[in-house]
């Protein structure tokens, strides 16, 4: 989007993936404080975003949205003071619906009115998320549109995030509304398909890997102003078991019984990446442009997790203002534990990611010949062999995936898939 911000992708942080719910004004303070201690701020990560639960009902007279007052006492706009006066930037979340994911008030008919309350409280950054939309007619990209709109009538440049997670294809309009776009369900701490499946991740949460396939095919519609976003950063985090119903519960926890509600407060911390898969996390979302959002908890990180996030070079990559998105250009023949990513810089350089995806030492070997020319040409589904195909099997299930669609191996959702959805294919949790 054309907004003025946004133009190499964002870095920051944001209390979902750590907190969830359990955010207040006192913790946000610190992890800001944190920002600037720990040299975060310094290496660009300057947007300081709360998520979901922090609002708490309507103004019935004026309609205008409020904070919970327990836990953001002081109000909005003296929190973004203090988040400027440190010289960062003020995130904040919204939805498209009635209702956010957690169920508290989304901006669906209020937009203009919440456009111009954030504007007031100097919010730099909105993420708009898409749940309570069943039933509803409009086209995801009409929804978000109307939130663009009235975030521009309102004069302040605020960067615009999208979280419809993949549904309604947003890489394909997603340049004329947001700054960036998320691609597919939301990233737990693990690894691959086969790590989410020994967790017994519901559908709505998929592997590192996932996202990364679901991703990769995305290239040539990203650039400056306009990024693929495989969502946030799990790096520094160890899991949380997610809320919802569970089908099958999880050992950790106590007296759960099968298609009970999981409250936050009986969460766990389950999963989590090993040091050399945080460092090859960070290395696919930097390789491919993606917005840089910390989800950790920045009071208390070790020296291995803060040497991932101030990779300078690696950073460097993510933000050249040559905007690209760098993609696989080749896999091993023999067993695809091997990739070369390459990534076309502004000033005609091309930077390349070496990935042994396999649990034993190999040589990498990148091509001048075959490498460069690969990551400059432009991006074609039907003749690049790294185009995702279709297989017969799922192995996840995204809520956002109609009947009959068909997923591929990684979580793909394919246009043009001759084979139909199979039987036993898990039914997404809501
Ligand atoms: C959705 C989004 C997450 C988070 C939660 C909050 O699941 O994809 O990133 O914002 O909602 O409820």
């Amino acid at each position: 989007l054309d907004n003025g911000v946004g133009k190499t992708p964002a870095m920051g942080w944001n209390s979902w993936n750590y907190f969830r719910c359990n955010i207040n004004e006192t913790i946000i303070r610190q992890v800001a404080d944190a920002i600037v201690a720990s040299g975060l701020k310094d290496a660009g990560y300057t947007y300081i975003n709360i998520d979901d639960c922090w609002m708490e009902k309507r103004d019935p007279t004026t309609g205008r949205i409020q904070p919970f007052a327990t836990k953001f006492p002081s109000g909005m706009k003296a929190l973004g003071d203090y988040i400027h006066g440190l010289g960062l930037h003020f995130g904040i979340y919204s939805d498209t619906g009635n209702k956010t994911c957690e169920g508290y008030p989304g901006s669906w008919g209020y937009e203009k009115l919440d456009a111009a309350t954030y504007a007031e409280w100097g919010i730099d950054y909105l993420k708009f998320d898409y749940c309570g939309m069943d039933g509803v007619q409009e086209s995801v990209q009409a929804s978000y549109e109307r939130m663009r709109d009235a975030l521009a009538a309102t004069g302040r440049p605020i960067l615009f995030s999208l979280c419809s997670w993949g549904s309604g294809q947003p890489w394909l309009w997603g340049k004329q509304v947001g700054n960036s776009w998320r691609t597919g369900i939301d990233v737990f701490a693990a690894w691959d398909t086969a790590q989410a499946r020994a967790l017994k991740l519901p559908s709505f949460l998929q592997p590192i890997l996932g996202a990364v396939r679901q991703t990769q095919g995305l290239a040539e519609y990203a650039g400056p102003g306009a990024f693929n976003d495989p969502d946030m950063l799990v790096v520094g985090l160890d899991g949380m078991y997610p809320y919802g119903i569970v089908q099958e519960c999880p050992e950790h926890v106590r007296d759960c019984k099968p298609g009970e509600y999981i409250s936050r407060d009986r969460w766990g911390k389950v999963g989590g990446l090993t040091q050399t898969e945080q460092r090859t996390h960070f290395s696919f979302w930097c390789i491919m442009a993606a917005p840089l959002i910390l989800g950790n908890d920045p009071r208390n990180m070790s020296k291995a997790t803060l040497e991932i996030l101030l990779a300078r070079e690696v950073l460097a990559v993510n933000q050249d203002p040559l905007g690209a998105q760098g993609k696989p250009v080749w896999t091993a023949p023999n067993e695809g534990h091997t990739e070369v990513w390459a990534k076309p810089l502004a000033d005609g350089r091309t930077a390349i990611l070496l990935v042994n995806l396999g649990s034993s030492t190999v040589d990498i070997t990148t091509e001048f010949s075959r490498d460069v020319p690969a990551a400059h040409a432009k991006w074609s589904r039907e003749t690049n062999s790294t185009a995702p195909e279709c297989v017969d099997k799922h192995e996840l299930c995204p809520s956002w995936a109609k009947s009959g669609e068909c997923i591929n191996n990684a979580g793909f959702m394919l246009e043009k898939c001759p084979h139909s959805c199979p039987e036993g294919c898990p039914q997404p949790l809501e």
